[in-house]
């Protein structure tokens, strides 16, 4: 039976006047602040994203577990970043199998006992053609079990080992503009798995923090489109997920890329990875639940909260959403 009646008390958030002033949120209680010695694991960690914030958070000192699906990518960067003195290791994981995240834990414990922070970052997207009621099944099954069960399977498999040692620690999900601020219509299975992961990520929080528990839980909204690996993710499409005819999927440069995402007026700029692993640490320092775009990419700030507006106006207004999604490219 639903349960809807279960009291929250809940550290309610403290937004600032001004979400690109200073602070856009006061510290968490439940802040890491110290993470020298403490242990990281990052799904997706082979590539963009995960990888930038692995040698990130390794250059703080903290012991990085990268895991990802893709094994030469995997082992290139755990040689390249221990190359670089940092202390980082690779387990082969795919987020999609709760055994497989299970087994990504017991390593991790069996390396270096504890786990501070998941971030649970691993995630796809891939160009259908067609209307979303001609996508076939398997579009829908492989971003779903990629990018939705990928969460689920993270926080069913880490948080409890998080939990058990009573320290404080953070997860950080990765979701998406498309998942959090609006979807775009060209891409359904990845604005609706990204705004799905996003829905964990607020109940994961609000539910650890009415067990007054010392980790808690973020999501990441990159500032933008980010110049990584991801438009190219149908390199990971596992047999089992692929469509029924094979497709000519046109390779894309990231330069062409946001010139189409500019021209259907979705306002964009290069943004690299090492830039979204800063604001990563930032939100682990300060225990943020948001880990959104703030001065430091001040445009894209104001365009997400310019649409966040058109949304919110749209909903009260019980007015269709055409006013607010994202431009299709
Ligand atoms: N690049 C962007 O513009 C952008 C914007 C918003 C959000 N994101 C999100 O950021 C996250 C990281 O993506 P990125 O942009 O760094 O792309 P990326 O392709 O460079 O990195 C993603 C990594 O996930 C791994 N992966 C794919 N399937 C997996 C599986 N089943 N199990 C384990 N690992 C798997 C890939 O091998 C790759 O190393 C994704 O969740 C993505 O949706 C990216």
């Amino acid at each position: 039976m639903l349960n809807l009646c279960v009291p929250i008390a809940v550290s309610v958030a403290r937004p600032s006047e001004n979400p690109l002033g200073q602070e856009n949120h006061a510290k968490e209680d439940t802040a890491m602040e110290e993470i020298q010695g403490k242990v990281a694991v990052i799904t997706g960690g082979a590539s963009g994203i995960g990888r930038a914030t692995g040698a990130l958070l390794a250059s703080r000192g903290m012991k990085v577990v990268l895991a990802d699906v893709e094994q030469g990518a995997l082992d290139d960067t755990v040689a390249q970043l221990r190359g670089r003195g940092l202390e980082v290791s690779g387990v082969r994981t795919d987020v999609s199998s709760f055994d497989s995240m299970s087994n990504l834990v017991d390593e991790t414990r069996a390396r270096h006992g504890k786990v501070h922070v998941a971030f649970l970052n691993a995630g796809v997207s891939g160009n259908a053609p067609g209307a979303l009621w001609e996508h076939e099944i398997n579009d829908w099954a492989w971003h779903i079990a990629v990018n939705l069960w990928g969460v689920i399977n993270g926080v069913k498999a880490l948080v409890p080992a998080m939990l058990e040692h009573g320290e404080p620690g953070q997860v950080v999900i990765t979701s998406s503009s498309v998942g959090v601020v609006a979807p775009v219509p060209s891409a359904p299975e990845y604005s609706m798995t990204k705004a799905a992961i996003f829905s964990i990520a607020e109940m994961l929080y609000a539910q650890l923090r009415q067990r007054q528990a010392p980790i808690t839980a973020s999501v990441l909204v990159p500032p933008g489109t980010i110049n990584t690996a991801l438009f190219s993710a149908v390199r990971n499409r596992p047999a089992q997920f692929a469509p029924s005819a094979p497709r000519k999927e046109a390779a894309i440069t990231y330069e062409e890329l946001l010139r189409r995402m500019n021209a259907a007026g979705n306002p964009r700029r290069p943004v690299q990875p090492e830039e979204v692993a800063e604001y990563v640490l930032d939100g682990i320092l300060e225990g943020r639940f948001w880990i959104v775009p703030d001065r430091r990419h001040a445009d894209i700030a104001r365009n997400f909260d310019e649409i966040i507006r058109a949304r919110a106006d749209a909903m009260l207004g019980r007015n269709d959403p055409l006013t607010y999604l994202q431009k299709a490219m």
